[in-house]
């Protein structure tokens, strides 16, 4: 397959500094609980979490959707479930992008109940205009073109979550 650079890995991680500084401010004197989904989630989160400068734990959810691969649905099941009681706890879900919004829609919708003190949203990309329900994203790391992108935890068929930086699928 062949691919192009869309952010670099020099631009991750000079905007997930600026993230996790701003994260640190927001949530001076408290404690956070950081929540990422797998799989995509684990470079952005183990990235972003170094620039956090205040007392956090971690937890990790599995979901898949139903019905077809396009996930269009907006209905998810849960593999894995939290290991972690989040009653009280100010919440923080990092996820790596965001494009229907059906995923954290559903997950958002799903964490509220357990009634958390906050809940807020992290995500490194967004493509703006796609998201098929109103979602409330806290943090955005980078807004990207529609295209279908890889790496830094991004897949196609598996391959390609270790490249260092985002790139775009081109056609052979
Ligand atoms: C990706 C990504 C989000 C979701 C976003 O996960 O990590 O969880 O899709 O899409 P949405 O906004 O349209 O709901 P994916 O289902 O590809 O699983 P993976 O992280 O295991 O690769």
């Amino acid at each position: 397959m062949k691919y192009r650079t869309l952010v670099s890995a020099e631009q991750i991680e000079a905007r997930l500094a600026e993230m996790g500084a701003e994260i640190t401010a927001d949530y001076a004197g408290q404690d956070l609980l950081l929540i990422a989904v797998l799989k995509g989630a684990f470079m952005t989160l183990a990235d972003l979490a170094r620039h956090i400068e205040v007392p956090l734990d971690m937890d990790f959810m599995a979901v898949s959707s139903y019905g077809d691969a396009t996930k269009s649905s907006g209905v998810v099941r849960i593999l894995k479930d939290l290991d972690t009681e989040i009653s009280g706890r100010h919440v923080l879900i990092v996820e790596d992008i965001v494009d229907s919004g059906l995923t954290l829609s559903y997950l958002r919708r799903n964490l509220e109940v357990r009634g958390p003190a906050s809940l807020e949203i992290a995500t490194l990309l967004l493509k703006p205009g796609l998201q098929k329900v109103p979602l409330d994203v806290k943090y955005i790391g980078f807004e990207i073109p529609p295209d279908f992108v890889i790496g830094y935890g991004l897949d196609y068929y598996g391959q390609y979550r270790n490249l260092p930086y985002v790139a775009v699928l081109e056609e052979e």
